[in-house]
């Protein structure tokens, strides 16, 4: 009898497990990744598409969702996609980043296979090999809300999904060669908005209120978004919902997602269009990038004048940064409020302090966290790490400053799953910095300016509602604490989100692990996995 209670509880719980399986449906895509003629500042240059398309199609999912994207790579090169903001649960396998997976040779194709897994909000995706980024390939990535799960702002007549960004005029081979042979890397020729300087039109019903899921896509530039005549509800951080502060514009930094409601203006009689603006920010000469927000019925041209970008520098753009803030009784992407878990109260198990700068290695520039320049490996360090491979990587004391000149290395940051980190990211370079971490969001909880020092939590951190994001910019000789529970278990990237920088060494990883051999804290190797390096013997 009592086995076949057992038995019977087994089989229920089984019953469950597939029916919350059965929940998650999958969605399918086929991208087909190309080099094609574009000219998006009016002369024609080689530019990565995705199905023909400059930019890549925008993927909207649903959390939860298993996503499969069936990359083709038609390039001469090898190609990797890495999903910037979406956490890959368990699985830092499907990350596209070198040192998770081995490039998809040209002429292959390969799948990955995500889960949405408890996401909400604005993303986006770009290729993370070499420079291609500086040639396209980049796109919106948003996950909607679950049917059952309302979100705490009223359901926008409509949405548009806007990528502002960068551009050069030299294609991503000179850019590359460029930073290959050691000199610095030039300034952009333009700005774009969903890949044009000054004709992409959004059309609008005056009266309505519409959502702008906006994601800087750029390589190196900050930009200040803004819409004339138009104030800025920012309800959503890659993947916080804010309190629905009014903003006139907001600054948005390289790899930052943020979205915003605006009702359209049609008190004005008669009807006129309206300038939607991003212009660069912290250099000159100011580049500037237009769009029109075109009025169902205007016949009337949008006023020239454009509105002005903000004239304070630094000081205004971390006072806006500091005026984000969660919405902590608003629900996540699950049913309970985002600010159930405080992560004020929780104590830190391990400060972390990174260093940006710039030197010089055999004649030429680098840069490096904490003096590593860190070095692709041709064995991704994920792989050598599951199969218990020597010399790949480095365990590293990446967290203290050492002494000396800097040098190349491949470091890995080890922490142990579920360890609450303070990072400190310490910016001594008069150029702003931006950091993106994979895998796990955390809460950026203080901006401030000159050497951190631990009284300074204190003063400066907001410990009740800092938004859980996963991109932080750092001003000039300034710094920006972030706490991370890492709860992802995996091997992770760390890098700065300003291209050049990254691609000249400014990243590393960090191994979230303990040895609990368990599919619930880690998804297996996957099956289709490519292997390649010191791995390659084993396909
Ligand atoms: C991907 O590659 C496999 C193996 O070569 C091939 O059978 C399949 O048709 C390819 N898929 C696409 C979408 O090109
Ligand atoms: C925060 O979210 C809750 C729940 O959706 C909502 O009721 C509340 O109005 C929001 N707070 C603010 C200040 O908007
Ligand atoms: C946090 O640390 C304090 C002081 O070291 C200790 O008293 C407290 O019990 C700790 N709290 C938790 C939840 O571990
Ligand atoms: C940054 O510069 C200051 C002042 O020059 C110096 O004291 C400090 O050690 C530097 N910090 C780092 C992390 O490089
Ligand atoms: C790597 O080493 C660990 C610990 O010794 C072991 O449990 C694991 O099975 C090894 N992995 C492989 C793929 O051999
Ligand atoms: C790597 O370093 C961490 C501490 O930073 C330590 O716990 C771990 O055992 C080290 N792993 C190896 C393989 O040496």
């Amino acid at each position: 009898m009592r086995e076949v209670v057992i038995l019977l509880g087994i089989l229920a719980s089984l019953w469950i497990f597939s029916l919350v399986e059965a929940e998650d449906r999958t969605v399918y895509f086929t991208w087909i990744v190309e080099y094609g003629d574009i000219s998006p500042l009016f002369i024609k240059q080689r530019g990565i598409l995705i199905n023909g398309q400059f930019p890549g199609p925008t993927v909207d999912v649903i959390t939860n969702d298993n996503v499969w994207v069936t990359v083709v790579n038609k390039l001469d090169e090898p190609l990797l996609f890495t999903w910037n903001g979406i956490n890959q649960r368990k699985s830092s396998w499907q990350d596209g980043v070198l040192g998770t997976n081995c490039p998809i040779p040209p002429n292959s194709n390969w799948t990955y296979k995500m889960q949405m897994k408890d996401q909400i909000g604005t993303y986006n995706y770009f290729p993370s090999t070499l420079l291609h980024r500086a040639a396209g390939g980049f796109g919106g990535f948003n996950i909607l809300a679950r049917s059952i799960i309302p979100v705490p702002y009223l359901k926008p007549y409509d949405e548009f999904t806007v990528l502002i960004g960068d551009w050069w005029k030299k294609d991503q081979e000179e850019l590359q060669q460029i930073l290959d042979s050691g000199n610095p890397f030039p300034s952009p020729d333009g700005l774009l908005i969903n890949g044009n300087p000054d004709s992409t039109s959004f059309t609008v019903v005056p009266g309505q209120t519409y959502l702008f899921r906006v994601s800087n896509v750029g390589m190196t530039t900050s930009i200040n978004f803004r819409i004339q005549g138009h104030k800025l509800a920012l309800v959503e951080v890659e993947g916080s919902h804010t309190l629905p502060e009014m903003y006139d514009s907001l600054d948005i930094h390289v790899g930052q997602s943020s979205s915003f409601l605006v009702t359209i203006n049609g008190a004005i009689d008669p009807l006129t269009d309206y300038f939607i603006v991003a212009s660069t920010r912290f250099m000159r000469p100011t580049l500037t990038a237009t769009a029109i927000l075109h009025l169902q019925g205007s016949k009337t041209a949008a006023s020239r004048e454009l509105p002005a970008a903000p004239i304070g520098q630094f000081h205004w753009s971390m006072k806006q940064a500091r005026t984000i803030r969660w919405n902590t009784t608003a629900n996540a992407a699950r049913p309970n409020p985002q600010g159930s878990y405080h992560y004020g109260s929780i104590n830190i198990t391990r400060t972390v302090i990174l260093a940006n700068s710039r030197a010089e290695i055999n004649g030429k520039l680098r840069y490096a966290v904490n003096k590593v320049s860190y070095v692709n490996p041709e064995t991704p360090l994920k792989l050598a790490d599951y199969y218990n491979m020597t010399g790949v990587f480095t365990n590293s004391s990446i967290d203290s400053l050492p002494a000396g000149p800097v040098v190349l290395g491949t470091p890995v940051l080890s922490v142990i799953l579920h360890d609450f980190v303070e990072i400190v990211f310490q910016n001594n370079e008069s150029y702003i910095q931006t950091w993106h971490l994979d895998g796990n969001s955390f809460w950026s909880v203080g901006f401030g300016s000159g050497q951190w020092n631990p009284a300074l939590r204190s003063r400066f951190y907001n410990i009740y509602n800092a938004v859980s994001r996963s991109t932080v910019q750092v001003y000039p000789y300034s710094w920006s604490a972030i706490f991370v529970s890492f709860d992802n278990k995996g091997m992770w990237n760390l890098r700065s989100a300003n291209w050049q920088r990254r691609y000249l060494g400014q990243e590393l990883y960090v191994k979230v692990w303990n040895d609990e051999p368990s599919r619930s804290t880690e998804n297996g190797i996957p099956d289709n996995v490519i292997y390649c390096g010191k791995a390659k013997r084993r396909n």
